[in-house]
């Protein structure tokens, strides 16, 4: 892993960006992982400005998200869905056909889950987005889910609903079950970006780089993978 501490989020959000749009100006067919929550905002805004202000296109990028929220439409505000349409797909020029994100109100989640990592198998990522949860979840893989777990359903922790409930009126509201890609589908990427900032996350950054590798803090893992950016703010490095 290698980690990079910046004075500012603006300052991580940019160079992280500068990575994603160098690499797609050099291929054109590239496959990104993206990620929801704040912590990817930042690089989402200056994607956005790259691709207005330089042209970089993104015509024949493909993406996959990471997680979906169980039982919210894709009209809902707190979708993933709507999430990634307002801040990134809706003001760059990437078809639609091109965007893979779990549907989390399939009939048949098992077999949604299915599809979707049928749909991974057949490309191998070349730059993943992660944030990682305050318990040290990557996408929705919660403490305790198995290193070689693929694309599943999953009952949210009560922390990472109390966390995400800021964006909901209420703590009942926040949906209770979601779907994820697994951790070996992370694993799968060839690049990987993890970002982070705030003191909420300075123990689970700690704990994902000086921690034993353990299931119980799932983003523990990225010690294994050969090639991991760990990009945080002053406050997300205060423990190292
Ligand atoms: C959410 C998402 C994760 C995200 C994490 C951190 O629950 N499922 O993919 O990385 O929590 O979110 P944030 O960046 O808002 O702190």
């Amino acid at each position: 892993m290698e980690v990079r501490v910046f004075d500012t989020y603006e300052e991580l959000s940019r160079e992280a960006a500068n990575i994603i749009i160098a690499h797609v100006r050099q291929n054109s067919t590239a496959v990104l992982g993206l990620a929801t929550g704040s912590s990817p905002l930042g690089l989402y805004r200056e994607l956005i400005r790259d691709h207005k202000e330089n042209g970089t296109s993104y015509q024949n990028v493909m993406t996959f998200n990471l997680d979906e929220y169980v039982g919210l439409e894709k009209t809902h505000p707190q979708s993933y869905y709507y999430f990634m349409m307002e801040n990134l797909f809706n003001h760059i020029n990437i078809p639609l056909d091109h965007i893979n994100i779990p549907n989390g109100t399939a009939k048949d989640i098992a077999a949604e889950c299915q599809r979707y990592n049928e749909q991974l198998a057949q490309h191998t990522i070349d730059i993943q987005i992660l944030g990682i949860g305050a318990n040290g979840h990557i996408g929705f893989n919660e403490p305790g889910t198995p290193f070689d777990s693929t694309t599943h359903f999953v009952k949210l922790d009560e922390k990472t609903r109390q966390d995400n409930a800021r964006f909901f009126s209420s703590i009942d509201e926040v949906p209770t079950h979601a779907i994820t890609m697994g951790i070996q589908n992370i694993m799968a990427a060839k690049k990987i970006i993890l970002l982070a900032s705030g003191t909420s996350k300075a123990d689970a950054i700690y704990g994902m780089i000086k921690g034993p590798v353990d299931p119980q803090l799932p983003a523990s893992i990225l010690q294994t993978h050969s090639d991991v950016l760990v990009f945080l703010d002053k406050e997300a490095a205060s423990k190292l």
